[in-house]
């Protein structure tokens, strides 16, 4: 597969997604988002990837949907072809973990596409920010809902209807970003945080990512059935032998994935 608009490459069990429009901050176009959407199918089916990065440049993660691109479309066209839904939503699909390593500008779709990642880790000079109304527009990559659920509804309002952009430590202190690192040091820091959810038993990783999300979707008690019942089928797994054992005889374990 040539790739046009992205970057993908492999470092150790982590495979690495560097969106790579630099002359239009990473707009994402629907090549690019096409593009996006074929290298995560291509790790998730690679047994040897046990986690995934998506960063782009020191200047911007993404600046949003391409504006230039859809600014001709008319209803019809987005509905009909079923605008940001196809491809947009690859990135939710990816039963293993995602990581967005934002540095720079987090706008529009690429505030979206990072927050449909499992976690976003900051460089300080992260900035994000749902601009669309400016445009005419509103959030149309999930931003109306992720946004509230991360920071809240006063401040997702705040965002949303004013177009206010935010810095990588507002962002820290509401909850949007896991951690903020100095930008020079983030895809380091993403890639070995990602080597070593990658070195994790990969059946208890999903696990956890589905337990996780879970928490989104349904009331706490049946949040928690589902969580105590992947919980206990967890022992059925090779993986919860070898980490007990690994403890109780002091050494590191050596999952094996079954
Ligand atoms: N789409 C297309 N091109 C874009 C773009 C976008 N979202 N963002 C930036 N670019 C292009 C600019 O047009 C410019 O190209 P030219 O050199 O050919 O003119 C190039 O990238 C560099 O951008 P600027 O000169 O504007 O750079 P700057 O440093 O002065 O400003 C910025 C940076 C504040 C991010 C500014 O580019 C900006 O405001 N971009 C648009 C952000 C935005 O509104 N995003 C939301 C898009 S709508 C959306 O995403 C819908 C959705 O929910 C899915």
């Amino acid at each position: 597969m040539v790739y046009e608009n992205v970057i993908v490459e492999t470092k150790g069990h982590v495979g690495l997604i560097t969106l790579n429009r630099p002359k239009a901050l990473n707009a994402l176009s629907s090549a690019l988002v096409a593009e996006l959407g074929q290298a995560l199918d291509a790790f998730e089916a690679d047994d040897e990837i046990g986690a995934i990065v998506i960063t782009g440049s020191e200047k911007a993660f993404a600046a949003g949907a391409d504006i230039k691109e859809m600014s001709a479309k008319s209803f019809t066209d987005c509905y009909l072809g079923n605008f940001i839904t196809k491809g947009w939503e690859a990135v939710t699909k990816v039963r293993k973990p995602v990581i967005a390593a934002v540095a720079g500008f987090a706008l529009g779709g690429g505030c979206e596409v990072a927050m449909m990642c499992d976690f976003i880790l900051a460089g300080d000079n992260a900035k994000f920010g749902q601009p669309e109304i400016t445009l005419g527009i509103i959030p149309g990559a999930g931003g109306t809902q992720r946004l509230t659920r991360f920071v809240g509804k006063s401040k997702a309002m705040e965002m949303v209807l004013t177009g206010r952009l935010i810095d990588a430590t507002e962002a820290e202190r509401c909850g949007l970003v896991s951690r903020v690192v100095p930008t020079a040091e983030l895809l380091d820091e993403a890639l070995k945080v990602a080597e070593r959810i990658a070195s994790m038993g990969r059946v208890a990783t999903l696990a956890a990512k589905e337990c996780v999300n879970k928490a989104y979707e349904t009331t706490l008690a049946e949040g928690v059935q589902f969580e105590r019942r992947l919980f206990h089928a967890l022992f059925a797994t090779e993986d919860q032998k070898e980490g007990m054992a690994a403890f109780a005889e002091k050494r590191q374990p050596n999952f094996k994935n079954r």
